[in-house]
């Protein structure tokens, strides 16, 4: 039997002998892509060649893609574990022509590699073509079926609708018919009792696709119409887990060397009976399927540079993450935190196709340990909790209930419970979850902190058909060139517009990297660039405005003064990443980074606080390679090249097969980067490290400066010393004088801490001389001088034990405020029923314009007006008389 591994390595060997470059997997993670957060397709990163965008080096590739379908269009979380072969990740084998071969070469090739080299049983497979679409004036698909019937006969060639043969990326894209292959794994008993053509596309667990060959010829626009593409593509996807299952002959994904070594390390760890496990549908038989599935999305995602966080990707790793741990704390009775425990062999297992995971293994498991820690904290009391609003539900109805939006809100908020973990608890008890007026409450929260910008995009208007949009800013901050195609758009309820032009000196956000700003000149209208991004491979100019005119001449000029700081900011970075790695370890590895005119921000795994020693010595190494003015050496290689030079792999970023080498002295620092630099880095000028904080669990942070921003920041800082030095009439050492002072104020208030207790002595004495005999009670009632509220409360108590049957009123005006304290001898309080803290509200506070309260025989109250408080004394001691 052939073994995973094996069966990968002859999917790249079929391919490269039919002149296809074997290239990497993207990583899960997108970053420049506003449509997409993860991978769902081996499509997605070559989405700029089939649109035209961009050459691609090679015209035939073949890779194994890890993909994550949890969001979106393709979201197959409710399937996995629960069925035998739907995952959260998994790897997608793909061959791609781009404009080159079509539908003749690709289906004859893959018969060959299914029925030849892979030897399934061809009577065993079916495949389902395109029957057209009349909505889309498209017509049925009898290239695909002539070349199938080549090789099948025809009585195995299906027709489908779009739903299943017209494959599109999402709401908008790259899209095109498709053709599938289905395999019948059933025994041959049943195949002979069910023709297996029946079960095609009908989610039976044992005739299953495994393999997608889509003919992208179109572009799905936002109003819903299909563009016609200017060259025809192939793109094919065959999930890897289920042809190894194939081949393998499993009844499941799960039963193959994907996923059996990390399923015996959960039931060892959880130490459960092989016999709960008989069953597939038994409780533990999913627990363990999910467990084994998600722990591999959530440790590719994560060494993908993706961490688990309360928005956007971040949280879909968060939900993943906390769904898989419920499984089992519930299922496995497992109470501590599992999933990090599976890090070692996954990496292991992996380490030859995607090693970003085994270079990381000890960031990814301590990332994964902190979240379980964390979940884990509210996990028992949040089942308890939805334990008992299903009791009560089920109580309440009798029968079926649901889960209010309020509840399903309080569960998320208080117990960290994702809506889907909600959803899915409440389902195995048959009830459901009030969705809607989730949202409800979850917009409410969000109008509460809003900041997030919705963005609402028209389709683009082109002026110019099929353009290279080609950035010329690494030697030209200002250009010639054309508007290609705008668009407006709709961002914070705010209009604004997006330009592409046929060449741009601006530089788009990337690599943390802050887009260049700058002017647009077009027919002498001027307008300012605000911000540029990247979508994917394109380079978007952001506008507040339009010139009148877009088809003329335009000049696109970068403000050079912010591109130098940010790119020295940028040079800095470089410096410092190569420092830190000195200083501190090389497990240093870039998590994020954030580099702009003003300052830079850097991001790395280390696990504990960097030290003031630690941060001088790094900052000394970076200061010493600025004097050294080395020149900054950039050159384009392949990626292989560039790792034998010794460069650093940043995980997370996606490289084509030629890369952006950033030299700052071979020995010192190497680094993949597509960003701008300094020319050489004694324009840097000195460096500064500002803060350092934690970010995540086993992630730090940097903030520094250089170039003019850290001569700004030295100026303000010898400014407030010497500010401070001349408040102190410019003494020699102005530590020590600000030491002395300190001492000395500690001296004085002490004195006048001391000098007030015995004023208030003073005035208690005096009051005792004041007391009034009325109807039995000594009744004190005095306009005092008072440093603050609280002496009023301190001489009640210490009138309390030296003043029987007492009642005492207290009033102050301390700077224009009136303070009242208000005490009643417990005994009289009840002889009386009058209570102190309802005389204050009731007949006190509005005599002072304020409010108070307290106890039954003490009580206070402050207020505004201080021209009555005779007035309160007479009200009180009225009460009394
Ligand atoms: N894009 C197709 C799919 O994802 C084939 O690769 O199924």
């Amino acid at each position: 039997m052939m073994t995973s591994t094996e069966i990968r390595q002859q999917f790249f060997d079929f391919f490269k002998k039919q002149g296809h470059e074997i290239v990497p997997s993207a990583p899960i993670v997108i970053k420049n892509d506003p449509t997409l957060m993860f991978t769902n397709a081996g499509m997605n990163q070559f989405k700029d060649y089939f649109l035209g965008n961009k050459k691609p080096p090679f015209l035939r590739v073949a890779d194994t893609q890890k993909c994550l379908r949890v969001s979106g269009k393709h979201n197959d979380l409710e399937e996995v574990g629960v069925d035998t072969y739907h995952h959260t990740m998994f790897e997608m084998l793909g061959n791609w022509s781009f404009g080159d071969y079509f539908k003749k070469e690709a289906i004859a090739w893959s018969w060959e590699l299914l029925t030849e080299v892979y030897k399934i049983d061809k009577g065993k497979l079916y495949v389902t073509v395109f029957e057209g679409d009349p909505k889309d004036a498209l017509p049925k698909d009898d290239e695909a079926f002539n070349e199938w019937k080549k090789w099948i006969p025809e009585s195995r060639i299906l027709f489908g609708n779009k739903k299943d043969n017209f494959w599109e990326m999402g709401d908008t894209g790259p899209c095109g018919p498709c053709t599938e292959i289905h395999v019948d794994c059933r025994s041959d008993e049943e195949r002979k009792t069910v023709d297996g053509k029946k079960l095609v596309n009908q989610d039976h667990p044992q005739v299953i696709e495994i393999w997608n060959n889509v003919f992208i010829q179109f572009n799905r626009l936002k109003d819903g119409t299909l563009d016609a593409l200017p060259a025809r593509h192939v793109d094919t996807g065959m999930g890897f887990e289920r042809l190894v299952r194939v081949l393998q002959h499993k009844q499941s994904n799960y039963d193959t060397d994907v996923f059996t070594g990390t399923i015996s390390v959960i039931k060892n760890i959880t130490r459960q009976s092989e016999l709960v496990f008989i069953q597939p549908t038994s409780k533990q038989s999913i627990a363990v399927r999910v467990i084994a599935d998600h722990i591999r999305a959530i440790a590719f995602a994560i060494s993908d540079g993706q961490l688990p966080s309360n928005t956007g990707a971040g949280y879909v790793i968060r939900r993943i993450l906390r769904r898989a741990v419920r499984y089992y704390f519930t299922h496995l009775n497992f109470k501590e935190p599992l999933l990090f425990q599976l890090i070692p062999i996954i990496s292991q297992q992996f380490e030859n196709v995607f090693p970003e995971l085994a270079q990381q293994k000890e960031f990814v498991a301590k990332v994964v340990k902190d979240e379980e820690e964390s979940f884990l904290r509210t996990l028992d009391k949040g089942l308890k909790r939805i334990g008992f609003l299903i009791d009560h539900s089920i109580q309440r109805n009798s029968s079926t209930g649901t889960i209010s939006g309020k509840e399903a809100f309080e569960l998320f908020d208080t117990y960290g419970f994702p809506l889907d973990l909600t959803k899915l608890i409440a389902s195995e008890n048959s009830m459901s979850v009030d969705e809607a007026g989730f949202e409800v409450e979850m917009s409410q929260q969000k109008n509460r902190s809003r900041s997030a910008s919705v963005l609402d995009t028209e389709d683009w208007i082109t002026l110019i058909e099929n353009p290279i949009n080609e950035f010329v800013g690494y030697d030209s901050l200002q250009v010639k060139s054309k508007v290609v195609k705008y668009r407006k758009i709709k961002t914070k309820g705010k209009e604004a517009y997006q330009i592409v032009l046929q060449a741009t000196p601006f530089y788009a956000e990337s690599g943390g990297q802050v887009g260049d700003v700058g002017e647009l000149t077009i027919n002498g209208e001027k307008i300012k660039i605000v911000d540029t991004k990247k979508e994917n491979n394109l380079t978007i100019h952001f506008s507040d405005t339009l010139p009148a005119d877009l088809t003329g001449e335009a000049i696109a000029k970068v403000d050079f003064s912010k591109r130098q700081s940010t790119a020295i900011h940028h040079s800095a970075t470089h410096l410092l990443h190569a420092a830190l790695r000195k200083v501190l370890g090389t497990h240093v590895a870039q998590k994020g980074s954030l580099v702009n005119d003003e300052h830079l921000r850097f991001d790395f795994s280390h696990f504990t606080k960097v030290t003031d020693e630690e941060i001088k010595k790094i900052e000394e190494i970076v200061n010493e390679k600025i004097r050294e003015n080395i020149r900054v050496i950039i050159k384009e290689m392949t990626i292989d090249e560039a790792l034998k030079l010794g460069a650093m792999a940043l995980f997370g970023e996606k490289y084509g097969d030629v890369v952006r080498v950033v030299m700052i002295d071979p020995n010192y620092s190497i680094e993949l980067c597509g960003g701008t630099h300094v020319g050489a880095t004694g324009e840097l000028g000195y460096f500064k490290i500002t803060h350092e904080t934690a970010v995540a669990a086993g992630v730090r942070r940097v903030e520094a400066l250089s170039g003019k921003a850290v001569e700004n920041y030295i100026e303000e800082q010898f400014d407030s010393v010497r500010r401070i030095r001349e408040l102190l009439k410019n003494p020699k050492d102005i530590s020590k004088t600000i030491e002395d002072t300190i001492i000395e104020n500690a001296g004085l208030k002490r004195k006048i801490d001391s000098f007030e207790a015995k004023q208030l002595l003073l005035v208690k004495y005096q009051l005792l001389q004041m007391v009034q005999k009325i109807s039995g009670i000594n009744f004190i009632g005095e306009i005092i001088e008072a440093a603050n509220p609280e002496d009023l409360k301190k001489l009640c108590f210490d009138l309390k034990h030296e003043l029987p049957d007492h009642v005492v009123v207290l009033a102050a005006n301390l700077e224009g405020k009136a303070v009242v304290a208000l005490m009643i001898d417990e005994r009289i309080s009840a002889d009386k029923n009058l209570d102190a803290s309802k005389i204050i509200k009731e007949s006190i506070s509005p005599l002072i314009k304020g409010g108070g309260g307290g106890q039954k025989t003490l009580a206070t109250a402050g207020g505004q007006d201080t021209s009555n408080l005779r007035s309160v004394i007479d009200k009180v001691k009225s009460l009394f008389q």
